[in-house]
């Protein structure tokens, strides 16, 4: 349940935390579920999984839940997050991917290596994921996320499990506007939700920055 609103808020007081919060990506959440649900049991590692989805469609999001889900509270020391604008080269990249096969911390069942914005990454950066993801035995959890899946190559798409992100409908981005507002210090009127709704594009980021920009008028007093 929401508690009171927040005096002052911004795109990140929005992200759900939970899989249970993300609205409209039902297919996907059911299946991270599933995989979590494995993990935790100590039986399966998956094989990469690959999340490919429009800018601002809850790829980053679910894959932060995700990896609380799995690890509970060893989600900081167990999950570790590289964005390839990080700047970091393939070299360093293979040298965190060697430092991933060391067994996980005491009491998580895996440690989990999240790749974000796979695309920016160099072909050689990614080609040394490929290996990385194949190693027998492992105990890292390899998620990655990227906007274009045709812009993997396919020896990488074909290693991973892939979940597609799709546009969110109209009734859920009225549910992830209507968890947005609880927390929100203003409230807006249906009419305004619904032109939100409409000017989104199935896109949860578009609809929050709407929400904002619609919010910083109603304290507009010129
Ligand atoms: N299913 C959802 N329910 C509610 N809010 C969501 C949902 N998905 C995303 N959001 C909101 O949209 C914002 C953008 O989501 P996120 O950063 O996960 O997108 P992304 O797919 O990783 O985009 P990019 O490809 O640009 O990195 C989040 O900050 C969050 O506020
Ligand atoms: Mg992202």
């Amino acid at each position: 349940m929401a508690g009171a609103p927040l005096s002052r808020v911004s795109m990140e007081d929005f992200r759900p935390g939970t899989l249970e919060e993300i609205v409209g990506q039902d297919e996907v959440v059911a299946r991270l579920h599933r995989l979590a649900a494995g993990i935790r049991s100590g039986r399966i590692v998956p094989p990469g999984l690959l999340m490919h989805g429009p800018p601002g469609i809850g790829k980053t999001t679910a894959a932060r839940a995700f990896g609380r889900e799995v690890l509970g509270e060893h989600f900081l020391n167990g999950f570790t997050e590289l964005k390839a604008f990080d700047g970091r080269s393939a070299q360093q990249l293979t040298t965190i991917i060697l430092e991933f096969r060391k067994p996980p911390s005491r009491g998580a069942p895996v440690r989990i290596l999240f790749v974000d914005e796979l695309e920016a990454l160099s072909p050689e950066a990614v080609n040394n994921l490929r290996p990385a993801i194949e190693a027998v035995g492992g105990s890292t959890v390899y998620l990655l996320a990227c906007n274009d899946l045709e812009a993997i190559s396919k020896p990488l798409r074909s290693r991973c499990t892939l979940l597609e992100f799709r546009a969110v409908a109209a009734p859920e981005m009225r549910r992830v506007l209507s968890a947005a507002l609880s927390k929100a210090p203003f409230q807006l009127e249906e009419a305004v939700i619904e032109s939100i709704v409409r000017r989104a594009g199935g896109l949860p980021r578009e609809a929050i920055k709407l929400l904002l920009e619609e919010g910083s008028a109603l304290f507009d007093e010129g």
